[in-house]
């Protein structure tokens, strides 16, 4: 499984093993293969993740779903968006999250992002509401949470839902804050390089019973009652009550998924470690700081209340290295990404939305500047050294 000696450092590798087989096979035997037991149990455990350690709090409902980009979808529906609507969002995000807001008719409303965190700027949220603002779609870019009570502040003062892009973790904290607790709804991803994953997969947690109902009837076409539900001993008509999507997690995707709760805390531990070593050991290489956006810099992540789930590790070089860098990153046998190009730059949605050059300048120039660097529990040292060592060299050549 490892490819620590295939002379690549892989941008990421899963960590799925022995406990995670042994759960899916356990699944081949059952009679249900998808929205079974196995989908309730993972709802269960993840609803349970969501409050540990907290005494009393009631755990939120979760809808387990195909991935994150249909998790949206589906929210967003039961949220009621629709044509005419508007939505405001980050363009440092993922397609997704714009693509669920255009799917279903509506418009994404881009507002730019913070420098020091690449996170939705509340003060821009605010001046972008309008009459046809329906909600906000903020996302917690690479692990790192949004300014939740700033951003529900906002909403309720217009009357507005807030759902949340979590598809970079379910760890995250800030200020005793975590994913789901002041939004109306929050949606995950387990696509293949995730934290926790099943290749695809996704979930969303919401605290409203009426509101998780709709979406359970919305991952599954709008029909009334699953077959695990009408299953038993005489047959049950079922009714189709409203136009959904085929969008629901499958039994063998959540038995992969529920060994891998329990270690969610202890892996996110590692990958700080891991980000801690890559500030202290790219200072020492190239003897200044490189910019990076992941932990320094974030006073609530360096004083330590709260925690990024590390889900990313980026680095900024200048705008005029950035290519330069990918191109001798990849040529020394290193895996690297591009979290993310400003969305808004982007072919289909410079047609689409036509915001030029220049109207969300702080997420262009991340956009333009940053790399994602190889960050997995089972990265070793060497190999992270490795990492540094031809950054640097890359960062030298270049100045
Ligand atoms: C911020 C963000 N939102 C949504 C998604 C979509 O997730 P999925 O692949 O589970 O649909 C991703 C996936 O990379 C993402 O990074």
């Amino acid at each position: 499984m490892s490819t620590a000696h295939s002379g690549k450092v892989e941008f990421y590798r899963h960590q799925l093993g022995e406990d995670e087989i042994a759960s899916w096979r356990k699944v081949i035997d059952t009679l249900f293969l998808t929205l079974g037991p196995q989908v309730a149990g993972f709802e269960a455990d993840l609803g349970q993740f969501l409050v540990r350690g907290r005494e009393g709090v009631v755990a939120p409902h979760v809808v387990g779903t195909s991935c994150c980009s249909l998790g949206l979808l589906v929210a967003l529906r039961a949220l009621d968006v629709g044509p005419g609507d508007q939505v405001i969002t980050t363009p440092m995000t993922f397609a997704s999250t714009t693509n669920a807001i255009l799917q279903l008719g509506a418009e994404p409303v881009l507002v730019d992002v913070e420098p020091r965190t690449g996170l939705i700027d509340p003060e821009a949220v605010a001046a972008a509401i309008g009459p046809r603002t329906k909600g906000l779609l903020p996302v917690h870019l690479y692990g790192q949470l949004c300014d939740m009570p700033k951003l529900r502040a906002i909403a309720d003062r217009h009357h507005l839902f807030v759902l949340e892009d979590s598809a970079h973790g379910i760890e995250m904290e800030r200020d005793g804050v975590r994913p789901g607790e002041l939004g109306d709804g929050v949606v995950f991803s387990f696509y293949a390089t995730k934290n926790l994953t099943s290749g695809d997969g996704g979930a969303i947690a919401t605290k409203d019973a009426k509101l998780a109902e709709r979406m359970r009837r919305l991952r599954n076409h709008g029909v009334s009652k699953a077959a695990a539900e009408r299953h038993g001993a005489l047959y049950q008509h079922w009714d189709l009550t409203e136009l959904g999507y085929k969008a629901n997690l499958t039994d063998l995707d959540a038995a992969l998924l529920r060994p891998q709760l329990p270690k969610v805390e202890a892996k996110r531990d590692r990958r700080q470690a891991l980000v801690e070593g890559y500030e202290r050991k790219l200072r020492e290489a190239i003897g200044v700081r490189v910019p990076t956006i992941s932990r320094r810099g974030v006073p609530w992540l360096v004083e330590r209340r709260g925690t990024s789930s590390h889900h990313l590790f980026t680095i900024q070089p200048p705008v005029a290295l950035r290519d330069e860098m990918l191109a001798a990153l990849g040529k020394a046998g290193i895996g690297t990404a591009v979290n993310y190009r400003a969305i808004h730059t982007l072919t289909y949605l410079v047609e689409k939305l036509g915001l030029a050059r220049g109207t969300l300048p702080v997420a262009e120039e991340i956009g333009d500047r940053t790399i994602s660097l190889p960050l997995y529990p089972t990265l070793t040292e060497a190999e992270q050294d490795r990492v540094v060592e031809a950054v640097s060299a890359a960062w030298r050549e270049g100045s």
